[in-house]
């Protein structure tokens, strides 16, 4: 059995990602075919206990600790460096440890282990506490919902399990402004979601379609841009291409917008008219997913308005398959609806979408395997 192991994790260590995740696909095949009902109920019943006790071990800094020591800490240790009591923290360590959040050394004794250090850093902790403060009381409230709203596919951005679980009648975006902390985990997290992954500008030939512009013309408007990763990394990839290279966002977002010499902010409420005119690429990254059909295309018509005759609009977003959808997609999937009404849309639904408002795909490019983040370019039909 050892050996084996060992062979699956040289395998999976080779340095080939589409290897590596299709062996994670396999072994999770291979676990649902030999698990007996009790496994399946166990494992499947406790995920939410799961994200509440990494959002405890978030709370005590327990990841933190552990991935900077060297050497195993003792309970005692650690109920020294938190406020916890060594009998309640040897509980909270065990169980961490037996999904595998950290390592059991010996007899309350805890070291770390690669999930410890992922935990570690601060981004992935504000995906823990955005998944287990906002995502999971929406989540909880998913099956009332559909149950009273008859199973119809939720379409208004003002009426979902989100609003059912935190008593609001505002869409999460607008709802969101008004609670920081939330909004500060959510954003935070947007910093390193995906990180490590291929991106947009591994698969676009920017270059190829931007040389010859007028320096005084736009060059990149990243449209809902957040803190500006996406533009900052443009702009860092391509320093010779000439002119400006803009994030906009809603004023509370850009507050916390990423400084760079050679990239401007602007404040752009994308349900209004665009602001910047005749640029040569607006880009809009995981925008669409947020919104259902009807505001998508109130968000491409202000785009579309803007557009000079050489303009292209490039919507970096999933674009699943129409059939055999990842998991780790479908549940992004199921996501959207219950906290936006929105989705991330299957092939057919993108052109559906995109020929409703007047668009016509020129090209789709996948560049991630199991989540299909794609860049399509759209212009004017
Ligand atoms: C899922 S995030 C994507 C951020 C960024 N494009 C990225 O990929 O990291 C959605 C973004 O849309 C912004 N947003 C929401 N409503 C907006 C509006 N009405 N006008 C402009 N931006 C908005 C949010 O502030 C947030 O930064």
């Amino acid at each position: 059995m050892e050996a084996l192991v060992e062979q699956v994790r040289s395998l999976a260590n080779n340095g080939d990602e589409k290897i590596r995740k299709s062996i994670l696909d396999t072994l999770q095949s291979l676990r649902n075919s030999i698990e007996t009902p009790d496994d399946t109920i166990q494992r499947f019943t406790f995920y939410n206990l799961q994200l509440a006790a990494l959002r405890v071990g978030v709370n005590l800094k327990l990841f933190n600790y552990l991935a900077e020591s060297e050497k195993p800490l003792t309970v005692a240790e650690l109920s020294g460096k938190t406020s916890a009591t060594p009998v309640f923290l040897g509980r909270i360590l065990r169980y961490l440890a037996s999904f595998g959040a950290i390592k059991e050394t010996e007899q309350d004794a805890f070291t770390h282990t690669n999930i410890t250090q992922t935990f570690a850093v601060s981004g992935f902790q504000a995906a823990v506490c955005h998944y287990f403060d906002t995502m999971g009381p929406a989540i909880q409230n998913l099956p009332e919902f559909l149950k009273e709203t008859n199973y119809a596919d939720p379409e208004n951005s003002a009426n979902t399990a989100l609003q059912k679980a935190f008593n609001t009648d505002q869409p999460a975006f607008f709802w969101l402004q008004t609670q920081p902390d939330k909004m500060g985990f959510f954003q935070e997290y947007l910093t390193v979601n995906r990180a490590g992954m291929p991106t947009f500008l591994d698969a676009y030939p920017i270059h190829e379609k931007a040389t010859g512009l007028s320096p005084e013309r736009t060059l990149f408007v990243d449209v809902g841009g957040g803190f500006g990763h996406q533009a900052i990394a443009f702009r860092e990839k391509y320093p010779d291409l000439e002119g400006r290279v803009i994030v906009q966002d809603l004023a509370p977002t850009l507050q916390h917008a990423l400084k760079h010499p050679k990239v401007e902010t602007i404040e752009q409420d994308f349900f209004q008219p665009q602001i910047i005119r005749g640029a040569k690429f607006y880009y809009l990254r995981n925008i669409f997913h947020d919104w259902p059909d009807d505001k998508s295309r109130a968000i491409l018509k202000n785009t579309i308005d803007a557009l000079a005759e050489d303009s292209v609009i490039l919507i970096d977003d999933m674009v699943l398959p129409n059939v055999g959808v990842h998991w780790q997609a479908a549940q992004l999937d199921v996501l959207m609806m219950t906290t936006l009404a929105a989705r991330e849309r299957t092939q057919d639904q993108w052109y559906k979408l995109l020929e409703s408002a007047g668009l016509k795909i020129n090209s789709i490019t996948t560049y991630t395997s199991s989540l299909k983040d794609s860049i399509i370019e759209a212009v004017p039909a």
